[in-house]
């Protein structure tokens, strides 16, 4: 009976290691929403952002008090760093951005992956 039991125990594990080694494929061929590296792009993925959540205030000019605008790829590029150290601050910390909450984490790993993919535009 015990032996049985750690059995299905071993199997249950190895099925477990199994199910995680294929999730693991799945992340290196960025499947799903992560687009993997070299795919996320400024005209394809960042500039909405930046025009739904940060364009209010970050206009050209600048408007409610905002330091700069981030209307172009070249204001939005020479600022990734400042950018997702704004938007990965947790909501209420001075200065986190945008001001009114905290995007959705998958926008912030998506603006992650633009700089790890080296901000390219198209
Ligand atoms: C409601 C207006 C508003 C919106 C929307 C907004 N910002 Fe800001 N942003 C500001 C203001 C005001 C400051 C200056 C804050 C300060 O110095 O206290 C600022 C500052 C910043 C800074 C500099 C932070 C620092 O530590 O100096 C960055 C980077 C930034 N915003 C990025 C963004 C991004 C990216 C978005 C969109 C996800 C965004 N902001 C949305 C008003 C806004």
């Amino acid at each position: 009976m015990k032996k049985t039991l750690m059995l299905f125990s071993s199997l249950v594990i190895l099925a477990t290691i199994a199910a995680c080694s294929s999730d693991n494929e799945d992340d290196l061929t960025g499947t799903d929403d992560d687009p993997g590296n070299g795919e996320v792009t400024y005209t394809g993925n960042i500039r909405a952002i930046m025009t739904s959540s940060c364009v209010g205030c970050h206009s050209s000019p600048p408007t409610n008090g905002a330091p700069f605008s981030l209307t172009t790829f070249n204001d939005v590029q020479s600022r990734a760093t400042g950018i997702i150290g704004a938007i990965s601050k947790q909501a209420g910390e001075p200065r986190a951005m945008p001001p009114g909450g905290r995007l959705p984490q998958a926008t912030i790993d998506l603006f992650q992956d633009w700089i790890d993919a080296d901000t390219p535009q198209n």
